[in-house]
């Protein structure tokens, strides 16, 4: 069967049969895979132009910094920002953290973030309560909804300095009313920050028209390479911040005294950069430059309906929204009575499946719901229909030895408790996962719940 994805396949090396062990990766809302032009922009400049851009007056840094510029302007077409407001940094979590720690806030600021927040956009926002007097407020979010507004609205009456949710949610999907969010915040006075990490792979952005203050992602769940992403600042917000890190590159002179730092963005990009990395993420944006995002949602709209068919009898909790479109490219969900890690040990040494598995980085939301964790699939433009059908057999397999008596292992109280004995799940190719007395594999024990 030709699938929408095959287009695609051929240019990512990582998805080529290595021996007889198949590569099926469904964890692209950790990091995406990278096409060819993208290890060939990281190799071009080692290979041709290796110097250290903006210092020294050579060809191959003057070459290195033109380029390095042209991606930033490319960035800016393609997210819908003027190029000097898009920042160049590590991460998402580097991004939420120069907005966090750039803002001079004053005892009693309010910060509200939503109760499915990754980790990246709750520590920081902790960190900064126990040390500025900042406060930071959860709003709930339905279960039957992506979001409501009138909650939301009713907090912000209260009054709050900033916004900062996520766009689209790692855990189970969800696309948060991006514009109806920021104009309702900035009516009440308040600005926005939005992490965009799970958002900016699967739709396309117009930053300065949807309006956000602040709008953070990462260009390795882009097809980019490892530790490259993006901040973008509107004009008047980027200005109020102190640099995160300060040092060469971001300042026009010194004395033994005092500074004067350069322009956004140059001030907040300290130290010798990723010039690899980043123009590697340049030959990403091309790359995704191609893809028809309304196509690429109807094909994850596809996956989704496939595998909520496949797994149909199946003794197993998903969670997110019930329609398959309202779930982006995630499905997160838990096989009653067995262990998450066993799950996924299982669906990669019998099927050749990669999943994410444990509390993906939202504890606080997995802890207050009574969940141990949970094995999460995710999608991308180059996942095909047949490697939904692998997860599917894995799973059904998994539950065929189990029997159909288990039980979803929660601690709270709001949830179905029967607990069913450990198993002791045995792949069916290959290694066996080896489980602790809980079910839990020994080889992952500190890692569990991550
Ligand atoms: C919603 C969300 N926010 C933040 C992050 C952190 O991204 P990074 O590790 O690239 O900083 C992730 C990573 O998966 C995420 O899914």
């Amino acid at each position: 069967m030709s699938s929408w994805a095959d287009r695609w396949r051929k240019d990512f090396p990582a998805l080529a049969s290595k021996g007889d062990r198949k590569a099926i990766y469904l964890d692209s809302a950790c990091m995406s895979l990278t096409p060819r032009e993208v290890l060939r922009a990281q190799e071009e400049y080692y290979t041709e132009f290796p110097g250290c851009g903006g210092r020294s007056v050579h060809r191959w840094s003057s070459e290195v910094t033109d380029r390095v510029e042209t991606v930033r302007e490319e960035a800016g077409r393609f997210f819908g920002a003027p190029p000097r407001q898009m920042i160049n940094v590590r991460n998402t979590t580097e991004a939420i953290n120069l907005v966090a720690r750039g803002i001079s806030w004053k005892r009693g600021d309010v910060v509200l973030v939503s109760n499915q927040e990754h980790n990246s956009n709750l520590v920081v926002w902790q960190e900064l309560q126990r040390r500025t007097g900042l406060r930071l407020k959860i709003l709930p979010l339905p279960e039957d909804a992506a979001f409501d507004v009138e909650e939301y609205q009713a907090v912000l009456e209260k009054g709050v300095r900033l916004v900062s949710f996520f766009h689209g949610s790692n855990l189970d999907g969800r696309l948060l009313p991006a514009r109806e969010i920021v104009e309702l915040a900035h009516d009440h006075g308040a600005q926005v920050l939005l992490d965009g990490s799970q958002a900016a792979p699967h739709h396309r952005l117009d930053l300065e028209r949807s309006g956000p203050d602040y709008y953070a992602l990462s260009l390795h769940k882009m097809l980019g390479p490892t530790g490259t992403g993006l901040l973008y600042g509107r004009t008047g917000s980027l200005e109020t911040l102190r640099p995160l890190i300060s040092g060469g590159e971001t300042v026009a002179w010194t004395d033994y005294r005092t500074h004067q730092f350069l322009e956004i963005p140059e001030r907040f990009e300290a130290g010798l950069q990723n010039y690899a990395g980043i123009l590697g993420a340049g030959a990403a944006l091309r790359y995704l430059a191609k893809v028809d995002f309304e196509e690429l949602r109807l094909h994850e709209t596809r996956l989704q309906a496939r595998v909520d068919s496949g797994v149909r009898g199946l003794p197993l909790v998903r969670f997110g929204l019930e329609k398959p479109e309202d779930r982006g490219s995630v499905y997160n969900f838990v096989l009653s009575g067995i262990d998450a890690h066993d799950t996924a040990l299982f669906l990669d040494a019998g099927y050749g499946v990669m999943v994410r598995s444990g509390m993906n980085c939202v504890h606080s939301w997995y802890r207050s719901h009574g969940y141990e964790g949970s094995v999460r699939a995710s999608f991308y433009l180059y996942t095909t229909e047949q490697e939904v059908d692998q997860l599917v057999n894995g799973l059904r397999e998994i539950v065929d030895r189990l029997g159909p008596n288990a039980r979803v292992r929660v601690r709270g109280s709001s949830r179905p408790s029967r607990r069913a004995p450990a198993p002791s799940t045995r792949p069916s190719h290959g290694q066996t996962a080896s489980s602790s007395p809980q079910g839990r594999p020994r080889s992952r024990g500190e890692r569990s719940s991550r």
